[in-house]
């Protein structure tokens, strides 16, 4: 092939990285290798490949790997990730049942019992989940911190673990509140701990949902792992489950045995869709971008809301809007605001949207509305919602590629409804429509 893969864009690799059409009859895009086992030429062939893949014999440059089982490898999945790895610039990239997948099989294949993993607060509520209640039963130990704790109050508590401290993981912006750390500040901390005599290094893994592939590149920032929910923004359309993890290979090669063993892998199906997702993920987080940014001004602007958390409209001269000048290439499009009031005005403004839907999940291509606190987030503890300030008023919004004009009109109407003046919806039983309300 003529073109240089290292001197295009992204976006311009996405129809043709990783694939060869003359290994699949000529068809132009990637067929679906929907198949559970390959077949081998010879028993030779598949005792070595399985020698290969279970670590018992080191494969040499010169050596091509074959296909074994789904399970372990399949060119639906390395297509994918080998277009995933361009967009993040990384050595590999793994594909995964879905962002929970990603984050969990990464920490199981990295941490031993005695680590320690510090995290950011707030994430998103599975990724609490696991780090509160399932990690510590492996005799792993998670901590969190504010996102907004003073560089050297966090590297005093990452130096009372010693050589205990294994990972920092960050999530960037923060789900649901928007709020950003400083990638490069805490990878920068790990590389001078990593320098201390100890063990082993001190990795900073990135959870890059909310902004990636496209608007934020935690790997140039110093980064080891990025993870994502593929179920956002890279899919883009909510219709998989899906998730990511990408970075050097020597990091990633751990993930994939565990990737094989917990069996945490994607279909071929949801690779072939992402593969899709990815040709237009540049186009569509901009344009959504582009809405959310119009959406976030009319939203600080309006009387029935308290306060909007979107970085585009974070004020001139605040560490936040600094942090995000030096972080991140764009906004992205999702906006968290709190309506004036509480529980009561925040469900009456999700019951009365009729263009966005209300629904957890983000990324895809139609505005989704929800309530974090009893819904995304309904598992982190009350008091550390109030501390992280997740608020009963707070609502999440995901900015889909409505026309801007309509989706302005809906959140419009659905904030009337937050006075009382607007009767809230009813669900029909058993229907799933709601009675329009009389204007
Ligand atoms: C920031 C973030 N990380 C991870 C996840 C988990 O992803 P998944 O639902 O694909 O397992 C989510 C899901 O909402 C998320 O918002």
């Amino acid at each position: 092939m003529a073109h240089d893969p290292a001197k295009l864009h992204p976006e311009s690799l996405m129809m043709s990285h990783g694939y060869d059409p003359f290994l699949s009859e000529g068809a132009a895009k990637p067929p679906i290798f929907m198949t559970s086992t390959f077949v081998f030429r010879k028993a030779e062939e598949g005792e070595k490949y399985f020698r290969w893949a279970y670590g018992l014999e080191e494969r040499r440059r010169d050596q091509a790997m074959g296909l074994i089982y789904t399970r372990l490898n399949n060119p639906s999945l390395q297509i994918l990730e080998e277009r995933l790895a361009v967009w993040d610039g990384a050595e590999a990239a793994l594909s995964f049942a879905s962002g929970m997948a990603a984050i969990s099989t990464a920490a199981l294949a990295t941490l031993a019992p005695g680590d320690v993993l510090l995290y950011s607060q707030p994430v998103y509520g599975g990724t609490e989940f696991l780090f509160e209640q399932i990690l510590p039963r492996f005799g792993i130990t998670t901590k969190a911190f504010p996102l907004n704790l003073p560089a050297a109050d966090l590297e005093r508590l990452a130096r009372e673990y010693g050589d205990r401290l294994a990972v920092f993981f960050l999530e960037t912006p923060a789900n649901p509140t928007n709020e950003l750390i400083d990638i490069a500040a805490v990878a920068g901390l790990a590389r001078r701990l990593s320098e201390l005599p100890r063990a082993r290094p001190v990795r900073t893994w990135v959870d890059n949902t909310f902004l990636g592939p496209v608007f934020q590149n935690p790997a140039s920032l110093g980064a080891d792992l990025v993870l994502y929910s593929a179920t956002k923004f890279i899919g883009g359309h909510s219709d998989v489950i899906a998730g990511a993890v990408t970075g050097p290979a020597a990091l990633i090669a751990p993930i994939s045995i565990y990737r094989g063993m917990l069996g945490a892998v994607p279909d071929p199906f949801t690779c072939w869709l992402l593969l899709r997702s990815l040709e237009t993920v540049k186009v569509r987080m901009e344009a959504q971008a582009k809405t959310a940014e119009q959406l976030a001004r009319m939203l600080a602007n309006h009387p029935r809301v308290e306060r909007v958390y979107y970085p585009a409209i974070l004020p001139e001269g605040t560490p936040q809007r600094a942090l995000y000048e030096r972080q991140c290439k764009g906004p992205g499009a999702i906006i968290s605001f709190e309506v004036k009031g509480g529980k009561a005005e925040a469900f009456a403004f999700l019951n009365a949207v009729e263009l966005c839907k209300l629904a957890v999940s983000l990324g895809g291509t139609e505005s989704l509305v929800e309530h974090p606190a009893t819904m995304t987030h309904s598992d982190v503890p009350i008091e550390v919602q109030a501390r992280v300030g997740i608020t009963d008023r707070m609502i999440r919004l995901s900015v889909g590629l409505e026309n801007p004009d309509d989706l302005i009109a809906d959140l419009s109407r659905a904030l009337d409804a937050t006075t009382g003046s607007y009767p809230p919806a009813e669900v029909v039983a058993g229907v799933g429509q709601r009675p329009r309300a009389k204007p």
